[in-house]
């Protein structure tokens, strides 16, 4: 039993903020941001607005495409590290903020910025098992919220917003999410977390070691396991944390710039939303088409790391 993908939605908040204005409040430059990391900009949530609201925007965004209502779907996945409710969930939220009649199984998954590929990957295995028909996985974050203005080492490289993906139950098993792989290493948990009081710790050299590690990894099993080549896959969409992580694994695993979805440099990093996010962009700019094969690696804290391959 396989699925397909059917529509997609995505949000981003209003506000704009770009590396000058973080010039203008810490020691940092343009210049910095762009060579180290390749951000040039970032949207950041107002105040008074939740992971649920933007998680509710997408999902609006991805209903509106697909003509569907709330109550065609059969089950909510919300990736989110960053709700601001311990409970109820922000899946549970959205679905009831949508309006559904019908009392559907919603949940939040937690996977740092591996987080879109963790709920991918429940999702495949309720459409394997036949258990759902239409699922929708959203991925929402508000990385504001856990910014520390006074250490520039981890300010400058976040951003909010909210990316959404409808997949139905079908009968081909070589389309929508073909295969996926989440792993975790909790030993390497020092390395990034948050912690109590909102504040990311991150020790940058050693967590960018990892990353340009890790999801090569994760990709090439994947590529394995599907039986393909770099040759087979269209769009490489991976995780957009940095720029140099992007490139340098694109290197290792051999494939050309040219087929690298870069979006760091708009959104920065959006963990847990940032593939939705990167692949709504590519559709709604007609850079990904129908049909290509997309390969998604994410790495994040936890250490969580993982990889999906989509024909979208
Ligand atoms: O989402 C998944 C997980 N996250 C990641 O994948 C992030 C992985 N790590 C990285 O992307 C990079 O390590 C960073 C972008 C965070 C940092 O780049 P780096 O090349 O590893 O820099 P660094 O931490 O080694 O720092 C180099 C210098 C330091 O100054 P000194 O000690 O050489 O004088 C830092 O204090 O750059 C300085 N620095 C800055 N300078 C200007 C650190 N942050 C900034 C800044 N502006 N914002």
């Amino acid at each position: 039993m396989g699925n397909k993908l059917i529509g997609y939605g995505s949000y981003l908040p209003r506000k704009t903020v770009t590396n000058a204005d973080f010039e203008r409040v810490m020691d940092t430059s343009d210049q910095w941001i762009v060579e180290r990391t390749g951000i040039r900009q970032r949207h950041f949530a107002a105040e008074n607005e939740t992971v649920a609201d933007m998680a509710l925007a997408a999902a609006r965004a991805a209903l509106k495409n697909t003509g569907l209502t709330v109550d065609d779907l059969d089950m909510v996945i919300v990736a989110t590290t960053t709700p601001e409710l311990d409970f109820p969930s922000v899946a549970v939220q959205v679905v009831g903020r949508l309006g559904a009649t019908k009392n559907i199984p919603a949940f939040d998954v937690r996977g740092a910025c591996t987080g879109y590929i963790y709920a991918l990957h429940c999702g495949r295995a309720f459409f394997t098992s036949g258990m759902c028909e239409r699922i929708m996985f959203i991925g929402a974050e508000k990385m504001s919220r856990f910014i520390d203005m006074n250490d520039r080492s981890t300010a400058v490289l976040f951003g909010d917003g909210a990316g959404a993906l409808i997949f139905e139950r079908s009968t081909s098993s070589y389309s929508g999410i073909i295969d996926t792989v989440v792993m975790s290493d909790g030993k390497s948990f020092d390395m990034l977390h948050g912690t109590a009081d909102h504040k990311i710790v991150m020790n940058g050299p050693e967590t960018y070691k990892k990353a340009v590690m890790l999801m090569p990894d994760a990709a090439r099993y994947i590529m394995e396991h599907a039986g393909i080549t770099a040759d087979d896959v269209d769009w490489i969409v991976p995780h957009q944390a940095n720029l140099r992580i992007i490139q340098s694994g694109a290197k290792r695993l051999g494939f050309p710039l040219e087929k690298i979805l870069v979006t760091v440099d708009k959104h920065a990093n959006t963990s847990g939303a940032s593939g939705a996010l990167a692949l709504a962009y590519a559709f709604d700019n007609n850079i990904i088409k129908k049909g290509q094969l997309v390969l998604y690696p994410a790495f994040g804290s936890g250490l969580t790391w993982g990889a999906t391959l989509i024909r979208v």
